[in-house]
């Protein structure tokens, strides 16, 4: 019988969280740093980009084995660019998934350098992964560096904080948000979704879905950052306005902010349709990342 998706999303989170038990014993690696990188990761935290991940995979194919150090990449890389994020130099935060940040429990120069070795042992897990071809692991960290990279990930947080005390407009805003969010979930989907074997016309339809769940993603954060629980969310309410970030809710207002995300939603969804992924988990994912309250 299908396991509800309840059971889905505890069913990898337990998987994942195994996984990062297991992979995070790096050999000669110094204590301070060993012990740095695990926290942050060990954390906690929802781990929608590795089921993101697992999910799409699962739309067409069923050795998930296959996605498994994939996945965990996927997560370490989100982890630095959260140990990062929250830095005195970005978004200046003291906690995170309910904890301390990195930087407030070790200092700021480790948290920096665990956030580094996340990124770098991230492509070694998929450079050494048994279960991947030569040409599969090559596609996959082409484009997880250009998820990552310059032209994604650091490309959106280099404009958001640029961005600072500034009014910038909603077109230069949702870029912002489908850089420094929406590309590290457009991979989680794009690498299930061609290492399951989905189609060159299936894979352009989860571009396009995953371009619109990235940005709802962040507009939700965005709307959490003003009505959130502190205690859910495990990291500070009103961040962005300490920081006088443009946000969809200061362009918009909070209501106009919630028509944008739903309608994002419905392109999002209509897009799944076309690729044919709508009916495994990607459907009820995607309703969970609209609706999520943490
Ligand atoms: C937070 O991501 C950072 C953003 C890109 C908005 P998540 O909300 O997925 O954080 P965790 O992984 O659950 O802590
Ligand atoms: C972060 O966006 C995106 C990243 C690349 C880490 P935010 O700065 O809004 O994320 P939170 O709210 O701190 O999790
Ligand atoms: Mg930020
Ligand atoms: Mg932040
Ligand atoms: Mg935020």
């Amino acid at each position: 019988m299908k396991a509800t998706f309840d059971e889905y999303m505890l069913e990898k989170k337990k998987q994942i969280e195994q996984d990062i038990i297991s992979h995070t014993q790096v050999e000669s690696t110094p204590e301070e740093l060993q012990q740095s990188m695990h926290y942050s990761l060990a954390a906690g935290g929802k781990r929608l980009r590795p089921i993101l991940l697992y999910a799409s995979y699962e739309t067409y194919a069923n050795r998930s084995s296959r996605v498994r150090n994939v996945a965990l990449a996927l997560e370490m890389i989100h982890t630095y660019s959260l140990i990062h994020d929250d830095l005195p130099a970005l978004d200046n935060d003291d906690y995170r998934r309910g904890k301390k940040t990195n930087h407030k429990v070790f200092d700021e120069s480790t948290a920096i350098l665990a956030g580094d070795a996340l990124l770098t042992h991230s492509f070694h897990l998929i450079a050494t992964d048994d279960e991947l071809t030569d040409q599969e692991k090559v596609q996959l960290i082409t484009w997880l560096t250009e998820a990552s990279g310059p032209a994604g990930m650091v490309a959106g947080q280099i404009l958001d904080i640029k961005a600072e005390n500034s009014e910038v407009s909603l077109h230069t805003l949702e870029k912002i948000h489908a850089l420094k969010t929406g590309k590290l979930i457009s991979f989680a989907v794009q690498a299930g979704a061609y290492l399951g074997g989905a189609t060159e016309e299936q894979q352009q339809h989860l571009q396009t879905f995953s371009h619109f769940l990235g940005v709802l993603f962040q507009i939700q954060d965005d709307i959490l950052d003003i009505t959130g629980d502190v205690e859910k969310m495990g990291k500070p309410i009103g961040s962005d306005a300490e920081n006088n970030k443009s946000t969809y809710p200061v362009i918009l207002g909070l209501e106009k902010a919630i028509e944008y995300r739903d309608y994002y939603l419905k392109e999002a969804l209509a897009a799944l349709e076309h690729a044919q992924a709508d009916h495994y988990y990607m459907k009820d994912l995607t309703e969970y990342f609209t609706e999520r309250d943490y």
